[in-house]
């Protein structure tokens, strides 16, 4: 019961260097990794192989999380990078959901406000079938403010590593702006059909 790392058919981006998304990818492959290694000590504890302390026990536990969301989210991100389509389509489900809340183009607007939330993180839309709508969320580390349940649609990775190979800190806006140039909404607009 192991996780392999997913690879990726990532054509030229704009704005985000072959660098850059190597580096990023590798760390990707970190969390598959780590998220492995953490399966194997904790079913070693279960089956008494590997005695550990109650305490490390429950910090395994715990830390699971964050290298499970960590591998999770950033398939999210990178399956997204795939391809191209550069909006919504103009008048489909997801078009006209996203208008109800955010008014008229106002998805993109909204994700670039949450992103500007201070701190290490992940802006996560998802859609909540039984209201019919989309949740935008910050979400800390990996795993701290997931909205329990609701299927991803998009995921913006606002951790420094996805962008300081060509950006400093103090850019995050431009690599905002690079993601936006390489998103393919046609990957957002196929996971939310999936819900439907
Ligand atoms: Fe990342």
């Amino acid at each position: 019961m192991t996780y392999t790392p997913k690879t990726f058919n990532l054509p030229v981006l704009e704005g985000l260097s072959e660098k850059q998304i190597k580096v990023h990818l590798a760390l990707y492959e970190g969390y598959v990794k780590h998220t492995n290694l953490i399966g194997e000590k904790l079913a070693a504890a279960r089956a008494g192989t590997f005695e550990l302390d109650p305490y490390i026990v429950a910090e395994l536990r715990r830390r699971f999380a964050f290298e499970f969301d960590g591998m999770r989210l950033h398939e999210y991100y990178f399956e997204q990078l795939e391809g191209s389509q550069a909006s919504l389509t103009t008048g489909s489900a997801l078009a006209k959901l996203a208008e109800e809340k955010y008014g008229a183009g106002g998805l993109e607007a909204h994700i670039r406000d949450v992103a500007g939330t201070r701190g290490i993180g992940w802006v996560v839309v998802y859609v909540d079938p039984t209201i019919k709508t989309v949740h935008t969320v910050f979400v800390a580390d990996h795993e701290v403010g997931q909205l329990a349940g609701l299927p991803i649609i998009l995921v913006l990775d606002l951790w420094e590593h996805a962008y300081m190979v060509d950006y400093v800190p103090a850019e995050k806006k431009n690599y905002i702006d690079a993601f936006f140039a390489n998103l393919n909404w046609g990957v957002v607009e196929k996971r939310f059909e999936a819900v439907k």
